[in-house]
């Protein structure tokens, strides 16, 4: 199926599900979100209230290239400031698990909100194929969302759920993305998980150390994405090591590069990155990132290792 010929009637369909009713859409700068904005856009307009949170762990300038992709595009995008939520409920939070669940708390409360504060009657969710597949399988649990933000569907108004891709897997989403006028930068991300930068902090979540492994994450993205990598980027280990500075010992932080090729994240293979090119970020990262002594370079697939770090 060409994807593209298919805009009109996803187009059509928002339309004719939703009427002349408000609806919301929660935006990640993820390329299914994306997709589903401009649909839902286009079939409505300004009935669509178009959100993205702000949880304090994105990439360097993350909300702001957001708002200005959809601006280009003529869709007004509100940035919900929440990151001081984020930053409390993961403070002092050392178990991976337990930093990911203080993570999905947080993100439905604050969604939960801002859907009950918008007064709309319908969600624009950017579910796909592998999304159902994975949530009939128990990994994911996409389709609960309602329940997880604390709506309940049959009780006074009604609330809906519009999943306009639901039937497309990723490279048809990537096809769909650019048909409706998203520019590369989206239809062509690398994937970046929902808990952010808090999967690449190993120990405390606080906003100094999201902001050292961040300026690492654009050190490590502006040196090897000519390689054109599934995914790379920088994590923060909690062990320290000793480094010189200025004739002096020195114990600091040790910073790790991943970067992996993968078909679909299921499994991964270390990139082979240039010596010259991993040199480069070594240097950077410890010029630029004072607290960092010692940079590695990760080379364990997957499995065993994961991708990510929690
Ligand atoms: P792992 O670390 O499990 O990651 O090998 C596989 C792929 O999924 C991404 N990832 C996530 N994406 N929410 C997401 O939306 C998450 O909690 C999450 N954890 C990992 C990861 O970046 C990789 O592409």
């Amino acid at each position: 199926m060409d994807v593209r010929g298919s805009v009109p009637e996803r187009i059509q369909n928002i339309k004719t599900t939703v009427g002349e009713e408000k609806v919301i859409s929660a935006l990640s700068g993820g390329v299914d979100s994306s997709a589903c904005t401009v649909l839902a856009h286009r079939a409505i307009g300004d009935n669509l209230k178009s959100i993205f949170i702000d949880d304090g762990l994105m990439r360097e300038g993350e909300p702001q290239q957001v708002q200005k992709i959809f601006a280009d595009l003529g869709i007004k995008v509100y940035v919900v400031d929440a990151a001081d939520e984020f930053f409390a409920a993961l403070k002092g939070k050392i178990d991976p698990e337990e930093k990911r669940k203080a993570f999905r708390d947080t993100f439905y409360t604050v969604f939960g909100r801002e859907v009950r504060n918008s007064g709309a009657r319908f969600l624009i969710q950017g579910t796909i194929a592998a999304d159902i597949i994975e949530t009939e399988r128990g990994i994911k649990t996409q389709h609960n969302i309602l329940e997880q933000i604390g709506i309940d569907p049959e009780a006074g108004y009604g609330f809906k759920v519009v999943e306009p891709i639901k039937d497309l897997f990723k490279p048809g989403v990537r096809q769909l993305a650019e048909a409706v006028g998203l520019p590369e930068e989206i239809h062509q991300r690398m994937p970046f998980p929902g808990p952010g930068l808090a999967t690449r902090v190993v120990g405390e979540v606080t906003p100094e150390r999201v902001a050292r492994v961040r300026k690492a994450t654009t050190i490590v993205e502006q040196e090897i994405a000519h390689l054109k990598p599934f995914q790379a980027f920088a994590v923060l280990l909690s062990d320290q090591g000793t480094g010189v500075e200025e004739g002096k010992r020195k114990f600091g932080d040790i910073m790790i590069v991943r970067s992996v090729e993968s078909k679909d994240a299921m499994t991964a293979e270390p990139s082979h990155v240039p010596w010259e090119v991993l040199k480069k970020i070594a240097h950077r990262i410890v010029v630029e990132i004072p607290q960092v002594v010692r940079v590695a370079y990760e080379i364990t697939p997957k499995p065993p290792a994961t991708i990510e770090y929690i």
